[in-house]
């Protein structure tokens, strides 16, 4: 029986092959293996895509993170109220800032922060609130920008996941004071090793952010401040174009294939992640909840089927984040999530008879 993979890279490279060996060979035709033309020729586009107002290219989903955070002045004494049901990156970055994360519970059927969960959590020392966007919906940004304005916080939205998912109209990514983008190679939008995006709503910030990406240099041999080495190389920028010019035709083929998910397993009784109305969900992960989640994965994998766990164990209860001193029980949302949620093969190859026997498997030995 053929191997249904979560992610098909391999058929996606086949098919795209000409178009990205093409754009590899100028970069490297051109020596421009750091930054310069074809980086920034990226930045301008997906900035253009998304409507936002800044975009700075760098070399990862968390260094974005924590260089938005710092170039907005987040650090030393501050907290940050984010999520614990997300990738462990997400608090690395803020802990990477000299900032403190708070958590706080998520919404059983988004899966993204509780708002009112937010509202409750702020402090006087709380800064910035860090909602993520997981699996590609987008967390209830207007609720979030309100408990923002009331108490004088930036909203820094983790937007690694959300390539082209929408909120009321608006691209994620581009409703708070910043997004943060990842371009690891199984994202929506993947380069071929690591890269990431920033989007920021004001120039001055923008500014800081490119700089601290750059050795804090405001020219070659000038350095205005203490920066980092997060640059985005030439051939990522160059690759992230070509596939770019995809991302209409991919996003609705995921959402395609998700709204046939949910067709098939929402009437028989499964909870799956879903976005609520005027918002859409760019489906980087199909997600759906059982009770005897080993059981499944171990059928579907004895049928070549590939499945994932995003993720297994909350960042509370994570070892290396215990000195925060988050205790089992007190996010029983996330908690249960955790325990319980399941990813499905989902990517712009998956075929139509794939997708029916991943259903017909599912279904014949899941339980709601
Ligand atoms: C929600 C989330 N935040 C942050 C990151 C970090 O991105 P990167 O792996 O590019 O550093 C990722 C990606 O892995 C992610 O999924």
């Amino acid at each position: 029986m053929s191997h249904i993979p979560l992610v098909d890279l391999k058929t996606q490279y086949q098919r795209h092959r000409k178009e990205i060996l093409d754009a590899v060979d100028q970069v490297f035709a051109e020596a421009a293996f750091i930054q310069g033309s074809h980086v920034e020729r990226f930045e301008r586009s997906f900035t253009e895509r998304l409507g936002a107002a800044h975009g700075v290219a760098c070399a990862n989903g968390t260094a974005a993170l924590s260089l938005a955070l710092e170039a907005l002045g987040v650090g030393c004494g501050d907290e940050v109220i984010t999520v614990a049901h997300t990738f462990f990156a997400t608090t690395e970055a803020i802990l990477h800032v000299g900032a403190t994360p708070v958590f706080v519970d998520v919404d059983p059927v988004t899966g993204t922060m509780d708002p009112a969960a937010a509202a409750a959590a702020v402090s006087p020392r709380t800064r910035a609130v860090v909602p993520v966007h997981l699996y590609g919906t987008p967390a209830a940004m207007d609720e979030i920008a309100a408990v923002c304005a009331a108490h004088g916080l930036f909203l820094v939205e983790d937007a690694a996941q959300a390539h082209f998912a929408t909120y009321r109209g608006r691209m994620a990514g581009t409703l708070g004071d910043a997004g943060t983008f990842s371009f690891y190679p199984g994202k929506n939008l993947g380069a071929y090793g690591d890269a990431g995006f920033i989007v920021l709503r004001d120039a001055e910030t923008a500014f800081r952010t490119r700089q601290l990406r750059d050795h804090g240099r405001t020219s070659k041999y000038e350095h205005g401040t203490v920066g980092y080495n997060q640059r985005m190389d030439g051939v990522q920028g160059a690759i992230l174009s070509v596939k770019l010019r995809h991302m209409e035709a991919w996003t609705a083929v995921r959402r395609a294939h998700a709204s046939a998910y949910d067709a098939r397993l929402m009437p028989m009784g499964y909870e799956v992640i879903r976005p609520p109305e005027g918002v859409e969900s760019c489906y980087h992960l199909y997600v759906v909840q059982v009770s005897n989640r080993s059981d499944v994965q171990k059928a579907m994998a004895e049928v070549g089927i590939d499945t994932g766990v995003h993720y297994p164990v909350p960042l509370h209860l994570q070892p290396a984040l215990a000195h925060l001193g988050v205790p089992a029980g007190s996010l029983p949302v996330t908690e249960r999530l955790a325990d319980r949620v399941l990813s499905l093969p989902l990517c712009p190859e998956l075929t139509e008879a794939q997708r029916e026997r991943v259903c017909q498997t599912f279904l014949s030995v899941a339980r709601p």
